[in-house]
């Protein structure tokens, strides 16, 4: 329950915040304090493990010392000097270019997800060919609040293609396949379709993807997805664009969640788990794309915000330790352990229609019945409120609970974490 100061708090803010807080900030109605590690403290002083990592920003868990530490003495020295060089900038990118895969060498510093994503946009369109004028993207797919970013998403707000130069190819959602189809004996048609599409389509220049849908609630393809969309592109010369906002930085158990499904793409984008919840993102490129005369004129890569030194103090602090302590092998061995407690949830609660993901990256899907899959929003919703009340906090989208905990927990928190979602299921469910 929401205590007293928090209640207190809500209500003086509401007189002049703007509506539209996201469905968990509505339904969780917190005041969070603190946080520090895996916990957080609200205003009342209760705690709550959090498996949202922050929004699945916190790969070290909230307020990472060694993080603290490198933004404290960055703020001591300097804050903004435009994109002048600075002397961590040099560390950061080879840093970036010992994790991520060799052919993704350049790097332009930007401050949000979206904000790559238009990045990566701009040197698409300066990099095509004339009469490529159209981009790729995959139905479910999420890429940011930007203009440039919605023309390749249609199902969040406003259900429909804003912008008219976009065409969307099917996901595999097997869950509920758009073609009415079961995996395996589909065939992989979504793939197919999406392939035969781009061999027919000589205009289009890009295709812009999640390796695995985030926002749309972990859809995780199947074997041989990847391979024949990645084939198809490179065969066309349709680039490949995977936005890893969400998943780059090791959530899934690879740096990239690309390299897991054997895609080299051709641009990345990266934010979330760089830099422990600072404003900070990444495009990553190969050198050929980001230094292209139509695409690196003056001021191309440069922002207000863009590889300012204190996000660059921060990215540098997460990553050394994501590479120091080794921390991708460990949402490996994490992840395993989640999925075996995971898996076992579908067979004991009837709503629970599917449970997916992969590393530290999971998605619950609530039905109403098992026959008719009908989305029960209102049921993910009591499980998310019931699960704050005994002190876990997931994400909260629709009818889809997600869970991203810290790379940095430890294995009983990893379970007591499980065991709290188990309680507020049999709370709801039973
Ligand atoms: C895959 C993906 N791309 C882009 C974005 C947009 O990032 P931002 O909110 O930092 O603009 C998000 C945000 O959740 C995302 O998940």
């Amino acid at each position: 329950m929401t205590g007293q100061q928090q209640t207190e708090h809500l209500e003086r803010e509401a007189g002049h915040l703007a509506p539209g807080a996201s469905d968990e900030a509505a339904a969780g109605r917190r005041v969070f304090a603190e946080g520090h590690g895996p916990v957080l403290t609200d205003l009342d002083g209760n705690q709550y493990l959090d498996f949202a990592a922050g929004t699945l920003t916190q790969s070290l868990g909230h307020g990472h010392p060694e993080v603290v530490e490198a933004l404290t003495a960055q703020a001591r020295r300097l804050w903004n000097v435009h994109d002048s060089a600075t002397p961590g900038r040099a560390a950061l990118l080879e840093l970036l270019a010992r994790l991520l895969p060799e052919r993704l060498d350049t790097y332009a510093l930007l401050s949000t997800g979206a904000e790559a994503v238009e990045a990566a946009l701009r040197v698409v369109q300066a990099t095509a060919e004339p009469g490529r004028n159209r981009i790729g993207a995959l139905r479910g797919g999420f890429h940011g609040k930007t203009m440039g970013a919605r023309m390749l998403v249609h199902w969040d707000v406003g259900h429909q293609a804003f912008a008219g130069n976009s065409v969307l190819g099917y996901s595999a959602y097997c869950y509920r396949c758009p073609l009415e189809l079961s995996h395996p004996s589909c065939g992989l048609r979504c793939a197919s379709l999406v392939r035969r599409h781009i061999a027919a389509k000589p205009n289009v220049s890009a295709l812009v993807f999640e390796p695995v849908l985030g926002a749309a609630g972990i859809v995780v393809p199947p074997a041989g997805y990847w391979e024949q969309i990645a084939e198809a592109c490179r065969a066309n010369g349709v680039l490949l664009v995977a936005d890893e906002v969400l998943t780059g930085g090791g959530r899934t158990g690879t740096f990239l969640a690309s390299e897991r499904f054997g895609i080299e793409p051709d641009l990345v984008t990266l934010s979330k788990g760089l830099a422990s919840g600072f404003p900070f993102a990444v495009l990553a490129g190969r050198a050929d794309l980001l230094h292209h005369p139509a695409a690196s004129v003056p001021g191309a890569y440069s922002a207000t915000y863009g590889g300012n030194p204190l996000g660059i103090a921060a990215a540098r602090a997460t990553l050394e330790v994501v590479e120091r302590d080794r921390l991708v092998e460990r949402v490996r061995v994490l992840g395993d352990r989640l999925h075996e407690r995971l898996a076992a949830l579908p067979a004991r609660f009837e709503n629970l229609g599917d449970v997916r993901g992969l590393g530290l990256l999971y998605g619950l899907e609530f039905v109403t019945d098992r026959q008719s899959r009908a989305p029960a929003p209102h049921i993910a919703r009591a499980v998310y409120t019931t699960a704050l009340d005994l002190g876990l906090r997931v994400a909260l989208g629709g009818h889809i609970l997600r869970l991203a905990p810290p790379f940095t927990l430890d294995e009983p928190l990893l379970d007591e974490g499980v065991t709290l979602l188990e309680r507020a299921l049999e709370q709801v469910l039973s």
